[in-house]
């Protein structure tokens, strides 16, 4: 349902308040072929209403003649901005960079963050950022998350479908995204509202068991029989089932690179108002899927790259998959038990 723009420009001064914008300071808004145009012009609105100098950055769109799917999270080649010096000049001058383009996994996103520029990404439809604006309670519950990956050793996750996987942990820092920036240099999407990290290079091992009801993205569908992944060495090596086991084979197969096979991040949901069955309701050119990721007690985890957290994996695969009713554990302490996350 349509939301009217006095509601999406207050609903992006919240997040610009929460992501400490200041009069006078430079945002750039950076957009592309599939921008949201009611989220861009509230955008410029609410920006300009808070006293920033703002620019508006429009790049065309690359990788469409190679990428399977629509979705902007599918296919992570090159960007816009590969090679573009004055793009990512501009963006580096800026204090703040609204991303309504999708420039996540990208070496270009991690050297404008290094100058101190600040990026949030915001690609959902307006009534969805609308309902998931964030709040300071969100960024307390991430952050308490991140805390305890970053101490943990190993994360084991088990489930009543007959998921075993065990991922030991150290080699990568802990990500925490709440829906706004309010450090320098600092990454985030809007609407999140979750906790990850990556398990140390090819090590993740055991089985997982993607069931009835959870969630393939970018396929955006709720899997209808169970897919078995057989993880090991930091891979998963076997993809078995039935109909939804061979698509998920099949579509993985186009990309034509191990790398994809590899266990990226893993985290929990932990967003109250996120929900696992908004996906049902909305065409699936319509959404990224940011529900299905962010909802509360699911364990995501995903297929492909680990650039993201520092590693060196760069594929251009990227599977995310959230699984529910499964019991995280980091090191001895339960996280979330049976889909629920422990307070
Ligand atoms: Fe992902």
């Amino acid at each position: 349902m349509p939301i009217s723009d006095h509601q999406l420009i207050e609903a992006w001064k919240e997040v610009l308040t929460l992501s400490r914008l200041e009069a006078g300071q430079t945002v750039t808004v950076l957009t592309s072929a599939a921008t949201h145009p009611q989220t861009l012009a509230c955008a410029l609105i609410a920006t300009q209403s808070m006293g920033a100098i703002v620019n508006r950055l429009d790049l065309p769109p690359v990788n469409g003649d190679k990428a399977f799917s629509r979705d902007s999270l599918a296919y992570l080649g090159t960007t816009p901005l590969t090679g573009n010096r004055a793009a990512i000049a501009a963006l580096k001058a800026s204090d703040l960079v609204l991303d309504l383009m999708t420039l996540l996994f990208s070496p270009e996103q991690h050297d404008i963050l290094k100058s101190g520029t600040k990026i949030l990404l915001a690609v959902e439809p307006p009534e969805v950022l609308a309902r998931l604006v964030p709040t300071l309670e969100d960024r307390t519950r991430v952050l308490a998350a991140t805390k305890k990956i970053g101490a943990a050793r190993e994360m084991r996750v088990s489930s009543p479908a007959g998921t075993a996987l065990v991922c030991p942990l150290g080699e990568f820092g802990p990500t925490a995204e709440y829906g706004f920036v309010d450090e320098p240099g600092r990454w985030d999407h809007w609407p999140s509202g979750f906790a990850l990290t990556f398990p140390d290079d090819r090590t993740a091992h055991g089985t997982i068991v993607i069931d009835r009801g959870d969630i393939l993205l970018p396929q955006k569908r709720y899997v209808n029989e169970p897919i078995v992944l057989t993880v090991e060495g930091g891979y998963a090596t076997k993809i078995e089932g039935g109909v939804d086991a061979a698509l998920l084979r099949d579509y993985m197969e186009t990309f034509r690179d191990p790398e994809g096979y590899a266990i990226s991040h893993i985290g929990w949901g932990l967003q109250p108002r996120a929900r696992w069955s908004t996906l049902g309701l909305y065409d699936r050119e319509a959404t990224i899927g940011m529900d299905a990721r962010a909802f509360e007690g699911n364990f995501l985890f995903s297929l492909g790259p680990n650039n993201e957290g520092g590693g060196s994996r760069t594929t251009t695969c990227h599977i995310d998959i959230p699984l529910r009713g499964c019991t995280v554990k980091l090191d001895d302490e339960t996280v979330v038990r049976d889909g629920r996350v422990v307070a």
